[in-house]
C-alpha cells in the first residue's frame, strides 16, 4: 500500500536579502493512511514548514509531495484547492472568527463550500455532537474556555469531512488537563472517524499519549523517525535524548548515585524495564525466598503505547548473597547495573 503522504527529497530555503536560511533539507517521509504521526523539534527545526507543506500552504524548493496519490507540488491552484479541501488544519491560537458564534464557524467552510442552509444547520449539529459542545452553539469564542476553542477549531476543522487533519503545536497554548482533553478527542477523530492525524509539537505528553510514529527534525533534517516505543525507548541521537529525557524517568546520574547512597542502605540496583519483564513478581518472590527488603529510590516506569518502559533504582538490603541472588534473577527479565 502506497503512503497517504510522502516527502520525496524535499528542501525548502527562505532568502530575504543576502541571508538564505535552510529551512528544509533533503527530507524523505513517508505517512500512512489511519496514523497518527508526531512530528518534534526545537523551535525553528522547520515543523510548521514541513506540514504546510501537507496543505500546500508552502511550497518546496525542490523534492516533490504527495498526498493521496496526487504530487500536489506540481499541481495547479484549482487541484490544489481541491485536495486542501480534504486536509483539515487546527492551530495553537485557534483562529476562530472572533464575531461569529461557534455555530457561525464551524459551518464557515460549509458555507464556503455551497452546502445549503439546511444541510449546514444538520452537519453543524453532527459536529458540535462529536466534540460536546452542543449547548455552546450560540456562544462567541471569547466566551470560551481554551479547551473549548480548540474543540470549536477541530469541529470547524472536520466539516468538510477531510481524510487528514493537521494539528501545529495545538495544544501549546493550553493547560496540562485541558490538553488531555483536547488529546482524547484528537484520538477519538482517527479512531472514529478514520482521520489521518499530524501532530507537531514540542510537548512529549503529547507524542506519548496519542501518537503512532513520530519524527524528530533538528535544523532542518529529520534525524530519527519510528514508532513511538521504538524512538522512545531506544533514542539514537543526543537531541531525541534530551526530548525523550523529559518524559521517561532515567537512571540516576552520578552525582544521584552519591546522594542516593548517602540516605539509603543496602545496594543500589538500576533496574531498566522494557517491555512486559515481569519485574514486580520478580522482586516479589526474591524478597519473600531470600530475606531481603528494597526499596524503590529512584526513577520509574512509564506506560508506552501499552508496554512498560523505563528505569528504577532499587536499594536491596540482606545477606550479600542473597542480593546477588536476587540481582541475578532480575538480568534474566531486565537490564540491572549494580550501582554501588
Ligand atoms: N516565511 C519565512 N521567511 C523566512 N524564514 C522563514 C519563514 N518561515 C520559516 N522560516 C525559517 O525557517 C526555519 C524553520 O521554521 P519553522 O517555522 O518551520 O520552524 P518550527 O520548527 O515550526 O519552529 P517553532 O517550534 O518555533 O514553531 C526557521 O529558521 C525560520 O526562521
Ligand atoms: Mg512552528
Amino acid at each position: 500500500m502506497s503512503p497517504l503522504i510522502e516527502f520525496r527529497d524535499v528542501s525548502k530555503t527562505f532568502t530575504s536579502g543576502s541571508t538564505t536560511v535552510s529551512a528544509l533539507d533533503s527530507i524523505d517521509l513517508e505517512i500512512d493512511a489511519g496514523e497518527i504521526f508526531a512530528i518534534i523539534g526545537y523551535s525553528g527545526a522547520g515543523k510548521s514548514t514541513l506540514v504546510r507543506m501537507i496543505n500546500a500552504l508552502e511550497g518546496v524548493t525542490s523534492g516533490t509531495v504527495t498526498v493521496d496519490g496526487v504530487t500536489i507540488t506540481e499541481r495547479n491552484e484549482k487541484e490544489i484547492r481541491r485536495i486542501r479541501s480534504r486536509i483539515g488544519m487546527i492551530f495553537q491560537q485557534f483562529n476562530l472568527f472572533r464575531s461569529r458564534t461557534v455555530f457561525g464557524n464551524v459551518a464557515y467552510p460549509l458555507k464556503l463550500a455551497g452546502w445549503s442552509k439546511e444541510r449546514q444547520r444538520a452537519r453543524v449539529a453532527e459536529l458540535l455532537a462529536f466534540v460536546g459542545l452542543t449547548d455552546k452553539a450560540w456562544a462567541y469564542p471569547d466566551q470560551l474556555s481554551g479547551g473549548q476553542k480548540q474543540r470549536v477549531g477541530i469541529a470547524r476543522a472536520l466539516a468538510n469531512n477531510p481524510t487528514i487533519l493537521l494539528a501545529d503545536e495545538s495544544t501549546s497554548a493550553l493547560d496540562p488537563e485541558t490538553t488531555q482533553d483536547v488529546l482524547r478527542l484528537l484520538k477519538r477523530v482517527n479512531s472514529e472517524l478514520g482521520v489521518t492525524v499530524v501532530v507537531v509539537t514540542h510537548e512529549m505528553d503529547v507524542v506519548r499519549s496519542i501518537a503512532d510514529r513520530v519524527a524528530v527534525l533538528e535544523s532542518g533534517r529529520l534525524i530519527e523517525v519510528g514508532s513511538v516505543f521504538d524512538v522512545f525507548s531506544a533514542p539514537r541521537t543526543d537531541t531525541t535524548r534530551r526530548f525523550v529525557g523529559t518524559v521517561l524517568k532515567n537512571r540516576p546520574g552520578a552525582g544521584d548515585v552519591a546522594r542516593l547512597r548517602a540516605r539509603h542502605e543496602g545496594s543500589l540496583v538500576s533496574v531498566t524495564i522494557d517491555g512486559d519483564a515481569p519485574i514486580g513478581q520478580v522482586l516479589t518472590d526474591a524478597v519473600r525466598r531470600h530475606d531481603l527488603r528494597f526499596e524503590i529510590v529512584h526513577g520509574g516506569i512509564d506506560a508506552l503505547q501499552g508496554r512498560s518502559f523505563g528505569n528504577v533504582t532499587l536499594a536491596l538490603s540482606g545477606e550479600p548473597e542473597d542480593i546477588e541472588k536476587a540481582v541475578a534473577r532480575l538480568r534474566a527479565v531486565a537490564e540491572v547495573e549494580v550501582l554501588a
